[in-house]
């Protein structure tokens, strides 16, 4: 069968000047379609230079990552760019919204870079909202947003291509408790309803008892994996 995601003795070190940072060393992993799965571990344990490399924002050392069978690292600039723009939403800890604009066009503009005709990215995006529980608020600015409904709309943003995949680089890392819970809740839906494989990197373990695998990070490598217990 195959995998969601592959990753296959990745390593990824980082030049800065003369010094190596070794982020990841020889760190593999199998991520099954349709899975929500959290990445924990300690600060510089490599997490997000992990999440990263699955989303093509950049290329491993060595090793290789397979996305949907396709080893990224062979795909030119402009493939990686169409390739990223329609498996991966990513979803980052500090939104990522453009102010100026309001919450709906917020939400089109994946669809705007693909090429979707605006008729139906327009009614894309307003069903996505509503589905966030953003639907009376969809020609405000997100500034005039609280944080959880900021995030809510960077999440129907990264829907909007209907893509195969949600990386979230914590996604809860700047909302209270509550909201945080309720950001999973809605992460975990949307997983459930759409199929989407979600990867959720966070350091909250009360939050990754939400998913259905914890995989814990040190030193750039798996240390180990826990299937959290149904409650
Ligand atoms: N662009 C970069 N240039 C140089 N070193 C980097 C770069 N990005 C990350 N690193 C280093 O790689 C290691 C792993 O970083 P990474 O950001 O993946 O950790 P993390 O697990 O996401 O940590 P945190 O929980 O603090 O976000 C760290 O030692 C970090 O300093
Ligand atoms: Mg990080």
């Amino acid at each position: 069968m195959g995998y969601a995601v592959e990753a296959i003795d990745l390593v990824k070190v980082y030049r800065v000047g003369k010094r190596e940072v070794w982020a990841l060393r020889g760190l593999n992993l199998k991520v099954k379609e349709g899975e929500f799965l959290a990445v924990v571990g300690p600060s510089g344990s490599g997490k997000s230079t992990l999440l990263n490399l699955i989303g093509a924002l950049d290329r491993p050392t060595s090793g290789a990552v397979l996305v949907d069978g396709i080893d990224t690292s062979k795909l030119s600039d402009s493939e990686l760019s169409r390739f990223r723009n329609e498996k991966i939403g990513f979803v980052f800890q500090s939104f990522n919204l453009i102010n100026r604009i309001s919450v709906i066009r917020n939400v089109e503009l994946p669809a705007m870079v693909k090429g979707t005709p605006k008729d139906v990215r327009e009614r894309r995006a307003r069903e996505l909202l509503e589905e966030v529980g953003l639907g009376d608020k969809i020609y405000m600015k997100p500034l005039e947003l609280s944080g959880g409904e900021q995030q809510r709309v960077a999440i129907a943003r990264a829907l909007i291509n209907n893509p195969r995949f949600v990386l979230a680089d914590e996604p809860t890392g700047n909302l209270d408790s509550v909201t945080s819970k309720e950001i999973y809740r809605l992460l975990r839906r949307l997983n459930r309803m759409h199929g989407t494989t979600v990867i959720v990197v966070t350091h909250d373990l009360e939050l990754a008892q939400e998913c259905d695998r914890i995989v814990y990070l040190r030193d750039g490598k798996v240390e180990r994996e826990v299937i959290p217990v149904e409650r």
